[in-house]
């Protein structure tokens, strides 16, 4: 497969991405999409250069989720990715009709992600944000191995069935050496404004509880929001002027923005990335 323009410079296809995420759960319907789009537009919203990779080659959602303001292009090998909202996206629903069924065997879908790694052409990003597919087969264990990952967020709903899903997810990451940079629980209550009482549909402390266990924070706890779901629907940002509804929603995923931005530079100096500066400066003192 031909190398292209940043892989020739760099090394890695994505190795201009500062950094490069996985959105997971091992299980479909916990909202996976949901937090990779609007955590994706809530770290634009705070000024960085964010791409999206929608991985799920067989329900690719987040297209609906983020209409395309421009769609991709090929020129050769490489892919110029959509753009949407000033967020970089490619996704498998630019290239089938989106009532299409996809019938791809494996293989196909694995060489689809391979070009979605080594392909695209996103420029200088801050964030890429991997929307990965539910399971843990081939595709998923591809984009650990190859995503060039800085780490992985994990997205479970407070029940005990979801968390099991996500249980043996982090298990996979762990395989290959993915750390695992926090949980999200989705779904973790509705709020219900009359009384200003948070009911909890589907139990309580099942993000707690996988934090606990696995050492990792628990980034954030998103409500169940009708605006959520009617925004992801119709394509409409929840950080839009006219979205006033959804305003408090919009602050729960800058909440959690903000928690990742801090974690990955947290991370990042665990690593030991960043101490050459402190090592200069105390040369420089002495
Ligand atoms: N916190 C939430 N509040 C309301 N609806 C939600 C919430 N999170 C997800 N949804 C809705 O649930 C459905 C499944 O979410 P989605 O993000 O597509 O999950 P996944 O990508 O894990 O399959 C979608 O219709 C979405 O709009
Ligand atoms: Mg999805």
């Amino acid at each position: 497969m031909p190398l292209n323009i940043y892989q020739e410079a760099t090394g890695h296809p994505l190795s201009n991405i500062k950094h490069v995420i996985a959105v997971a759960a091992g299980k479909g319907g916990v909202g996976k999409s949901s937090v990779t789009v609007n955590l994706a537009l809530a770290l634009k919203r705070l000024g960085y250069h964010v791409g999206v990779m929608d991985a799920d080659i067989y329900g690719p959602s987040a297209r609906k989720m983020l209409p395309e303001d421009r769609i991709p292009s090929q020129k050769g090998a490489i892919i110029q990715p959509a753009l949407c909202q000033g967020i970089h996206m490619i996704s498998m629903a630019y290239f089938r009709k989106e009532h299409e069924a996809a019938a791809i065997r494996a293989p196909i879908a694995n060489g689809i992600i391979t070009q979605f790694i080594q392909n695209v052409a996103w420029g200088p990003l801050d964030y890429l944000l991997i929307d990965f597919p539910p399971g843990t087969g081939d595709i998923q264990l591809t984009l650990s191995q190859q995503a060039n990952l800085a780490g992985a967020i994990m997205v479970t709903t407070p029940q005990e069935v979801s968390v099991i899903d996500v249980r043996k997810a982090m298990h996979l990451f762990e395989q290959v050496k993915v750390p695992i940079i926090g949980i999200v629980e989705n779904m973790s209550y509705y709020r219900h404004s009359p009384t200003d009482e948070n009911i909890y549909l589907f139990g309580k402390g099942g993000g707690e509880r996988l934090a606990r266990e696995a050492g990792v924070p628990l980034l954030e706890m998103i409500p169940i929001d009708p605006c959520l779901c009617y925004s992801g629907d119709k394509g409409h940002s929840i950080f839009a002027a006219e979205n006033t509804e959804a305003d408090s929603i919009a602050k729960v995923f800058i909440a959690l923005a903000k928690r990742v931005i801090e974690h990955m530079a947290m991370m990042k100096v665990q690593s030991g990335e960043g101490q050459t500066n402190f090592e200069i400066h105390w040369k420089e003192m002495t």
